[in-house]
């Protein structure tokens, strides 16, 4: 079948980093929303649900027909060769959605999508290792099978985290979108968990996000474990100590050491409890200053916000000249509050129920 569609899923808003990262593994991205599309073969599916920093999930497209109606989806369902990529031993589950189409009973889509699978000999499971998506737009039905399993922002080291943690491939492509490719050094202020830090950290050492994860390609009847073993097994480096995280909160300094840990990278990166009113640039050439502060308060707290981010700003002008910042934040308003002179916008993304947005500046004068 190869090579064949491969539909890279991301948070709206980040697919033009996303893309830039497909084209850094040597694909040909085409924009789309929420996604980007290439086009490759199996060791395609492996090296970007391995490799990708800001995408959410890998979805390769198996096949598609037109349908008007149920009992059509029934019988061109029924004479899909399924079997040529699901394996009759493990289960598989099925997700449906319809959309601008004659048939619009997602439940019912998804019925006879199982009924199918069933009548050529498969088995359903809700908690099943394989998810096969189906979705019917404009009637045309298109079966893509997810590759990835748990998101990709789970890269399985950060365990402990705080209040409001930021997930790594939003985090990722935003350390992109300041230009951040691991040669510089970075600080975030208020850590949290230390996405920030561990995500750029990784960068700089060359580890893959997927490294010590597992996918659902590997329940799939193409995979090849020796192959996946040898793309796993590329080169790292040891840099310097450079990747540095602080905040307020003993916790969160608890949390972002243990993740670091975990995540291999605490030889090169230091986590200290500060508050923003005792941050010191490290002893480093300037990099980038990345900094995810609270947002999202009730009313009544808006105000200690606007207090807040105000230090966070006078604190980056009076202390690091010469640093670029990346400031995210659900709030244009607190943002503004910095006093920091910022770059075009960007556009939003969704972070949980929030819409966050990443407002840069050039290097501080
Ligand atoms: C939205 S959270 C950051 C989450 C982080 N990006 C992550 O992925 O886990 C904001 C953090 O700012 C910290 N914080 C709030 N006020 C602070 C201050 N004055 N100085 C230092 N840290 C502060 C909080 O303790 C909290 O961990």
């Amino acid at each position: 079948m190869e090579p064949f569609d491969i539909f890279l899923v991301c948070a709206p808003g980040l697919e033009a980093p996303l893309a830039d990262e497909a084209r850094a593994l040597g694909l040909a991205p085409g924009l789309g929303v929420g996604g980007v599309t290439v086009t490759g073969g199996w060791p395609d599916v492996w090296r970007c649900n391995l490799h990708l920093r800001c995408a959410a999930r890998v979805l390769v497209r198996i096949g598609s027909f037109r349908v008007m109606h149920i009992a059509q989806l029934d019988k061109r369902a029924r004479k899909f060769p399924f079997s040529d990529i699901l394996r009759k031993d493990l289960p598989v589950r099925v997700e449906a959605s319809c959309q601008k189409s004659r048939i619009y009973h997602d439940k019912a889509a998804k019925q006879r999508v199982e009924g199918a699978l069933v009548a050529q000999g498969f088995t359903l499971a809700e908690d099943a290792p394989v998810t096969l998506k189906t979705r019917i737009e404009d009637d045309l039905c298109t079966f893509s099978l997810d590759t990835t399993g748990e998101p990709l922002h789970k890269r399985g080291h950060k365990l402990q985290v705080g209040k409001a943690p930021l997930r790594e491939n939003l985090a990722a492509a935003f350390l992109r979108q300041c230009g951040f490719d691991g040669s510089e050094a970075l600080v975030d202020p208020m850590c949290g968990s230390g996405t920030f830090v561990i995500e750029a950290a990784e960068i700089a050492a060359g580890l893959a996000p997927g490294r010590d994860r597992a996918f659902a390609f590997e329940n799939l009847g193409s995979f090849d474990p020796a192959q996946w073993a040898a793309l796993k097994s590329g080169k790292t480096e040891q840099p310097t100590l450079r990747f540095f995280g602080s905040d307020r909160d003993d916790g969160a300094i608890r949390s972002a050491t243990a993740n670091a840990e975990r995540a291999g990278v605490s030889g090169f990166t230091r986590f200290t409890r500060a508050a923003i009113s005792d941050l010191m640039p490290p002893d480093t050439p300037p990099g980038l200053v990345m900094v995810n502060p609270p947002y999202g308060a009730r009313i009544g707290q808006r105000k200690l916000l606007f207090a807040l981010y105000g230090s966070l700003g006078k604190v980056l002008v009076d202390r690091f000249k010469g640093w670029r910042v990346g400031i995210v934040t659900s709030d244009a308003g607190l943002a503004k509050a910095t006093g920091l002179r910022f770059r075009p916008p960007l556009p939003p993304v969704q972070n949980g129920g929030l819409r966050i947005a990443l407002y840069r500046t050039d290097p501080l004068r």
